[in-house]
C-alpha cells in the first residue's frame, strides 16, 4: 500500500550511512522516478547533477571554503562538518530547477514540480532500503561556481543517499484533522 511507504519514508543523515557504495543502477532508478513527477505546461523543470567518488570530496571542500569566506563568524566545527558529510554519503545529487526561459509559469510552480520529483526520489529510496534526505544549506547559492549551470537554473539543495544499518525510528506528525477544513 502506497500509504505505508509514504509513512515509512524518513530523513536519513550522513552520520547514519555505512560504507556500502550505491549501485549506479539504483541511482538511475531514483532519477527515473524523479522524471515522472507531475509538472505544469510540460516544462519538466528538474535538473540533477550526480556526484560520486572524488567529486563528493571536492563538494565538501568547496562548501567549507564558501562558508569560511562568507559567514561573519564561522565555526570550525561547522566547517569540518561541511567537509565530512559529503564524504560519508554514497552519492549526492544536486537538486536543480530550470526556470522555463519563456517564464510561462510562476517560479513557484517550477519549484513545486521539482519538489515533487524529489519526493518520488525519496520514496523510491525508501522502497529500495536506501537512506536519503534533502539538505538545503544557504550555501547552495554558490553552486554555479562549482558546476556549470544554465541561465535560469537554480540549485535548491542536495539529495544525500547512503546505505545504513539497523531500523529507522517511526516518524511523528501532528494530526491531519488540525490542518483540514471540510466544507460540506
Ligand atoms: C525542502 C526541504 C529542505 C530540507 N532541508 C533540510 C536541511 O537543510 N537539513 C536537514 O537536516 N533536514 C532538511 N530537510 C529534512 C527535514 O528535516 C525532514 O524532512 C523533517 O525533519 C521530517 O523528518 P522525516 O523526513 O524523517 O519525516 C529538508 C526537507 C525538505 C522538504
Amino acid at each position: 500500500m502506497i500509504l505505508d511507504l509514504i509513512r515509512k519514508r524518513r530523513s536519513v543523515f550522513p552520520a547514519q550511512y555505512n560504507d556500502k557504495p550505491i549501485a549506479k543502477a539504483d541511482i538511475e532508478k531514483v532519477l527515473e522516478a524523479a522524471n515522472w513527477a507531475p509538472n505544469h505546461k510540460k516544462t519538466e523543470p528538474w535538473r540533477f547533477k550526480v556526484m560520486t567518488g572524488e567529486t563528493k570530496e571536492k563538494l565538501g571542500l568547496f562548501l567549507s571554503l564558501k562558508y569560511m569566506e562568507n559567514v561573519a563568524d564561522p565555526k570550525q566545527m561547522k566547517a569540518k562538518k561541511l567537509i565530512e558529510n559529503p564524504k560519508m554519503a554514497g552519492a549526492i545529487i544536486a537538486i536543480c530547477m530550470q526556470r522555463d526561459p519563456k517564464e510561462s509559469l510562476p517560479e513557484w510552480e517550477e519549484i513545486a514540480a521539482t519538489s515533487m520529483a524529489v519526493q518520488n526520489m525519496w520514496l523510491c529510496c525508501t522502497e529500495m532500503g536506501i537512506g536519503s534526505y534533502w539538505s538545503s544549506p544557504p550555501l547552495v547559492k554558490f553552486m554555479d561556481e562549482f558546476f556549470e549551470m544554465e541561465p535560469g537554473e537554480k540549485c535548491l539543495g542536495f539529495f544525500y543517499m547512503g546505505h545504513f544499518d539497523g531500523e529507522l525510528p517511526e516518524g511523528t506528525r501532528e494530526p491531519i484533522e488540525d490542518k483540514v477544513v471540510w466544507a460540506d
